[in-house]
C-alpha cells in the first residue's frame, strides 16, 4: 500500500516549469505526494518564485557560500534530511551532484532530461539533436547514479522532429512532454511499481 505521504524534495536552477508541473500534478491530486522543500542553487530564480506562490517551503543554497563542493553537498544533504524525504526530484538542477550525495540517498534520486537517453546526455541537447539530424527525439526519466545523465531509465516520451523546427521550437514540444512524464515517474515510484533488474526499470502492473 503507498504511503499516506510521499516527501519530495525539488531541486532547481531554473524556471522551474517541470516543478510547477510537479505542484499542478498534486494540488490536482493526480500525485499523491508533498513537496516538503525546494532548493536552488541559484539565486533569484522564477522557480523560487513558483514555490513561493504556492506556499511550498523553498531556499537558496549558494555554492559560493561554502569552501568546496563537499562543503556544499554537506549542507545540501543536511537540508534534505531534516525533511524526511523520500525522492528527490531534480528539475533542470544545473549541477553535477558528487558521490557523497549520490550515496546518501542511493535509488531515491531522479533527474529528467530533454533528449531520448543515452542518445544526447549533456547540455544544449535539443541543438545538438538537431544538428545530429536526428527525427526523434523527447524526453527521459532516469534515476540518478555517478555518471552524468547515464542512470536507469524509469519513463521516456518520443518527440518527432520536423524539417521547421528549430531549438526553441523542439525545446518546446519536447517540454510539454517532460510535463507529463515527470509526475508519471514519480506517481510509478509512489505506488512502488518499479523493480530494478540490472539496468533495466521494470513496470508491474
Ligand atoms: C528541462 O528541459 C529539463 O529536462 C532539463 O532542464 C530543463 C528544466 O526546465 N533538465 P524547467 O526549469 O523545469 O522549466
Amino acid at each position: 500500500m503507498a504511503p499516506d505521504k510521499f516527501i519530495l524534495a525539488v531541486l532547481v536552477s531554473g524556471q522551474g516549469s517541470n516543478l510547477q508541473a510537479i505542484i499542478d500534478s498534486i494540488e490536482k491530486n493526480d500525485l499523491s505526494a508533498e513537496i516538503a522543500l525546494v532548493v536552488s542553487n541559484v539565486k533569484d530564480t522564477y522557480a523560487l518564485e513558483r514555490a513561493h506562490k504556492h506556499g511550498l517551503e523553498s531556499i537558496f543554497l549558494d555554492p559560493k557560500s561554502y569552501p568546496d563542493r563537499n562543503g556544499y553537498e554537506q549542507a545540501l544533504v543536511e537540508r534534505i534530511q531534516s525533511k524526511s524525504v523520500n525522492l528527490i526530484c531534480l528539475a533542470g538542477f544545473m549541477r553535477v551532484l558528487g558521490n557523497h550525495f549520490i550515496e546518501t540517498f542511493s535509488g531515491r534520486i531522479i533527474n529528467i532530461h530533454p533528449s531520448l537517453l543515452p542518445a544526447f546526455p549533456g547540455l544544449r541537447v535539443q541543438k545538438r539533436a538537431l544538428e545530429h539530424g536526428a527525427r526523434f527525439s523527447g524526453c527521459t526519466v532516469h534515476y540518478v547514479n555517478e555518471e552524468v545523465d547515464g542512470g536507469p531509465i524509469i519513463l521516456q516520451t518520443v518527440v518527432p522532429i520536423y524539417d521547421n523546427d528549430n531549438e526553441a521550437s523542439l525545446s518546446k514540444r519536447i517540454l510539454e512532454q517532460e510535463h507529463i512524464a515527470y509526475p508519471e515517474a514519480i506517481q510509478l515510484i509512489i505506488e512502488d511499481r518499479l523493480t530494478l533488474s540490472g539496468r533495466r526499470v521494470l513496470h508491474n502492473k
